[in-house]
C-alpha cells in the first residue's frame, strides 16, 4: 500500500515539472496582451490583434484575467477572459483557452475570477452572448448558473454562409 505514495508523488511532480504547477488566474495586463491576441486569433474567425486588447483595457470598466500554470517553463498564458462592466450590470466581451488546455479547469478558472471580482464590486447581473451550437461553452455557462433570457437569430455565420443564432444568457449575482 504505502509504495502507491511515493508513485503518486513522483508522477504529480514529473506533471508539474512538464506541465507546470496548478493553474492561476491573474488580472490581464500590458505584457499579456500579444499572447491574449494569440490565444484569441485561434480561436475565432474574427480576431483582435494586442492593440484592440489595449484599447479594450484602457476602457473605463473594462478588465480581464489571464490564467497560467505557476512554475516550471509553462508560463505561456493558457486562456484569457475580458469583461466590460458599467453600473451594476457586466458583459463577457471575450473568453478564449488555449486549445491543448481545454477540459482541465481553465475556463471555469476564468469564469470564477470574474464573478468573484463582479461580486466584490457589487455588480447585479453578468451577460454574454453564445453560439447555440457552441457546446463546451454552453456546458461551462449552465455549468455557473447562467440562464437563457434572449435569441438572436441567425447572429452568426461560417465560411460556407450557414447561420445559427446567438443565445444571450444571463447570471445573477445578487
Ligand atoms: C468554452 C471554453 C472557454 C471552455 O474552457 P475550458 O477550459 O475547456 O472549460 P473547463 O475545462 O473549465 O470546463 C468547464 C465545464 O464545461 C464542461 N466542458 C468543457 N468542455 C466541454 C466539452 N467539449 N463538452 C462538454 N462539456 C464540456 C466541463 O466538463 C466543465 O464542467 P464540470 O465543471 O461539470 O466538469 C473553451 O472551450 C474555448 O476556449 N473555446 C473556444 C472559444 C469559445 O468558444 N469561447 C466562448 C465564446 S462564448
Amino acid at each position: 500500500m504505502y509504495w502507491v505514495l511515493p508513485f503518486v508523488w513522483s508522477v504529480s511532480f514529473w506533471d508539474s515539472l512538464v506541465n507546470g504547477g496548478p493553474p492561476v488566474a491573474t488580472e490581464l495586463g500590458p505584457d499579456d496582451l500579444d499572447f491574449a491576441a494569440a490565444l484569441h486569433s485561434d480561436a475565432f474567425a474574427r480576431p483582435w490583434s494586442g492593440d484592440e486588447f489595449a484599447s479594450l483595457l484602457s476602457q473605463p470598466g473594462t478588465f480581464g484575467f489571464v490564467a497560467r500554470r505557476v512554475g516550471a517553463a509553462a508560463s505561456a498564458p493558457l486562456g484569457v477572459v475580458v469583461v466590460r462592466s458599467a453600473a451594476d450590470e457586466a458583459e463577457i466581451l471575450t473568453i478564449t483557452v488555449s486549445r491543448q488546455a481545454r477540459g482541465q479547469g481553465i475556463g471555469r478558472l476564468l469564469m470564477d475570477s470574474v464573478l468573484q471580482r463582479l461580486h466584490a464590486d457589487r455588480v447585479a447581473t453578468l451577460f454574454l452572448e453564445v453560439d447555440e451550437e457552441n457546446a463546451p461553452a454552453l456546458a461551462l455557462y449552465r455549468r455557473l448558473r447562467f440562464a437563457e433570457v434572449g435569441r438572436r437569430p441567425a447572429y452568426y455565420a461560417d465560411a460556407e454562409g450557414r447561420h445559427t443564432s446567438a443565445l444571450v444568457l444571463k447570471r445573477t449575482l445578487r
